[in-house]
This record gives C-alpha cells, structure tokens and sequence, in this order.
C-alpha cells in the first residue's frame, strides 16, 4: 500500500490543469508618433516599458484568465534606438509559472517601413501575480512548452527565478520614512 501525506494529496487535488505557452502567447504592433521620441527624434525607454506593461498584463490574463498585476520587471535591455515613423512589435508569452506568479518574456523587434529593414530593440523579462478583487495572490495553471524555443526558455526558468528570489532577499530599505 502507498502512503500518501495530505499536503501532498491536497496538492495533487488543487492542481489546475497546465496549460500551453502558445495559448496566451500575444503580438502587438504600434507606430512611433514624433510625441513618443526625445530631442534625438529616438524613442522614450519608458514609452517602450509602458507597452511591456500592457502585453505583460494581457499575456498573464489570458493565462490565469483572471486580473494580474505587475509585481516586478525583472529586466530590460535596450539594443538598438528606434526612430520616429518605424513600427515596432511586441511579442510576448508565459515562460515560466509558480503557484501564483507567471514570469513573462517580451521581444521587440522594429521595422523600418521604407527598406524593411528589422532590428531586436528590447528584450525585457516581467513577473506578473494574479489576483482577485480584493488584491489577494490566486494560484494560477502551470505552463509548459511544446517548441524547442520555448523549451530552452521554460527550463532555465527556475534559475531565474532564483536569481530574482535572491535580489529580492538583499537589504534594500536606505529611505526611512
Ligand atoms: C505583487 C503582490 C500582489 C504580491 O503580494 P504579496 O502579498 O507580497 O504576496 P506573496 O508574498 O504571497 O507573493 C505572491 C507571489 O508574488 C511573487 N512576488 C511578490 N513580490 C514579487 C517581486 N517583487 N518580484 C517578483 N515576484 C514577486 C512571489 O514570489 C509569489 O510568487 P509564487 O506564488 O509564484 O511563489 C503585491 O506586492 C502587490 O500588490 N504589489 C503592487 C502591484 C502593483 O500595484 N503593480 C502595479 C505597478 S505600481
């Protein structure tokens, strides 16, 4: 006979059905407007980080199928300007889940309309939290990858995870109110 502890059934019990990356994965396209670039007619980094909020947060929905909030942005590299009159694409999917958070991983690429020309301009990793109406952490479904792609990005996802577990253990209180 197998003994079972009843964490470990409660576990098994509640566990949500996983679900693949490619089901909430979500592309956006925007034009660059002369509002959105600084005096070198280049594009605000925090423009870019605004539109990495907004796929982060619908990538996330769509996964958890519930509201999520931005818990943290765990990194963003900027690789090449992008001018005025490109359009830029934003492409983002779930890459790796714990038991209420979803780490998400966004690439933008930019497009110059006149030669076609298309650059990596940003590469970000965020890590969104679903919630429910009063604010509270919910359990969400694990993801899984079914490219080879995606496989090389969920697997080192724990790395990262730990990476972010450890910065967010480092004594950061300098300001006391
Ligand atoms: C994110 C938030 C819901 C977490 O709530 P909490 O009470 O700290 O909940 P917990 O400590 O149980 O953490 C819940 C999950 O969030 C993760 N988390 C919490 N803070 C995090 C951070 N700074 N970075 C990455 N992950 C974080 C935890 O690791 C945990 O993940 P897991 O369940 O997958 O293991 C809460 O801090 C919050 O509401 N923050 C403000 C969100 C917001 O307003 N964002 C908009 C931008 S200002």
């Amino acid at each position: 006979m197998v003994n079972i502890d009843t964490d470990t059934l409660k576990g098994v019990m509640f566990m949500l059905e996983p679900i693949p990356m490619s089901q909430s994965r979500t592309i956006q396209t925007r034009l660059v407007l002369p509002p959105d670039t600084n005096h070198m007619n280049t594009i605000f980094g925090g423009k870019v980080l605004a539109y990495i909020d907004e796929i982060a947060a619908i990538t996330s929905m769509k996964h958890a199928k519930m509201q999520t909030v931005t818990a943290s942005f765990d990194s963003v590299d900027f690789y090449s300007p992008v001018k005025s009159g490109e359009i830029l694409r934003f492409e983002a999917i779930v890459s790796s889940t714990g038991r209420t958070s979803m780490e998400l991983y966004i690439v933008v690429h930019s497009r110059d309309i006149y030669t076609g020309v298309t650059k990596l301009t940003t590469e970000s990793f965020v890590t969104m939290v679903a919630v429910d109406k009063n604010g509270k952490p919910q359990e969400v479904a694990p993801v899984f990858p079914e490219t080879e792609e995606e496989k090389r990005l969920f697997e080192a996802g724990p790395l990262r995870r730990k990476i972010r577990k450890e910065k967010r253990e480092m004594p950061n209180k300098f300001f006391k109110l």
